[in-house]
């Protein structure tokens, strides 16, 4: 289960910014080509980092398969059955802000096993996701009493006890500061070990990518197609810097492609 198809995908989108910004590709009015027959099949359990330059539509890309937004032609098909509206069964789109302010980190999490009929079974469960994150000795915190990195890691918790097939998480890293970032970076990828879920994630960090893709993809500028679409058979946990040329090579490709020529 898992299984993400995207065949022949257009998006078109009208113009309706009167003050034309300096990214508008067309005047007011007019359609805006934003996805140009893009084709990708993630297979179950996969983990796809999607790069791209800013406003090339990934976030369209990734809200068409959760269903928040239709396709103008093309068709999104998740385990043979199209896409047509949101869905809470097997996708859960990872939210910078998706805690209920009202509620504890506890109570957060519960919220996504609420359908549990053993109380004790729902409470192991809820623990079981808490200790996953780290955040053990929090769970009657509320969300304001958290770091932002908790705030992120307690979102995670959440997202893993709805038990989703496939997780979409845009950007999820933005705004934490370098060491909670590779942290949280660390507990998706471990999260995936353990739990095998196919993992969409829309991302501008190419080491982000290349730390924990199974497969990258690289969008062009809009109208976006596919630039490249590379299986990473490398083993986890990935060094950049330790070993692999291989990586290095891919990493500097990757720079290129984004329109950086020096890679840092
Ligand atoms: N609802 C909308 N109406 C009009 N244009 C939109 C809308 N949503 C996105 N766009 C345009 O589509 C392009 C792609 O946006 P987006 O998918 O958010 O890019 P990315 O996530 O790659 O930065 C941008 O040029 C943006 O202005
Ligand atoms: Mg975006």
């Amino acid at each position: 289960m898992g299984h993400i198809s995207v065949k022949n995908l257009h998006k078109q989108f009208v113009n309706r910014r009167r003050n034309k910004r300096e990214d508008d590709a067309a005047p007011y009015g007019q359609p805006v080509e934003v996805l140009e027959d893009v084709n990708i099949e993630i297979e179950e359990g996969e983990m796809v980092c999607l790069l791209g330059p800013s406003g090339c539509g990934k976030s369209t890309l990734l809200r068409i398969i959760a269903g928040f937004e239709r396709q103008s032609s093309g068709s999104v098909t998740i385990d043979g059955k199209e896409v047509t509206g949101p869905s809470s069964k097997n996708i859960f789109v990872f939210q910078q802000s998706g805690l209920l302010p009202w509620m504890t980190v506890w109570q957060n999490v519960e919220l996504g096993l609420r359908r549990m009929e053993n109380k004790n079974e729902q409470c192991e469960r809820i623990q079981e996701y808490i200790d996953m994150v780290e955040l053990d000795g929090f769970e009657d915190h509320y969300p304001h009493q958290l770091s932002g990195g908790m705030q992120r890691r307690a979102e995670l918790a959440r997202a893993l006890a709805v038990n989703p097939e496939i997780l979409i998480m845009d950007e999820p890293f933005n705004g934490l500061d370098f060491l909670t970032h590779m942290k949280m970076r660390e507990e998706v990828v471990n999260m995936h070990l353990l739990l095998g879920k196919t993992i969409f994630i829309v991302t501008h960090d190419i080491d982000d990518a290349l730390i924990m893709g199974d497969r990258i993809i690289v969008f062009s500028r809009r109208p976006s197609q596919i630039k490249m679409n590379r299986k990473l058979d490398f083993p986890h946990p990935r060094n950049l810097f330790k070993k692999g040329a291989e990586l290095c090579e891919l990493r500097d490709e990757l720079f290129f492609m984004l329109g950086v020529n020096y890679a840092v």
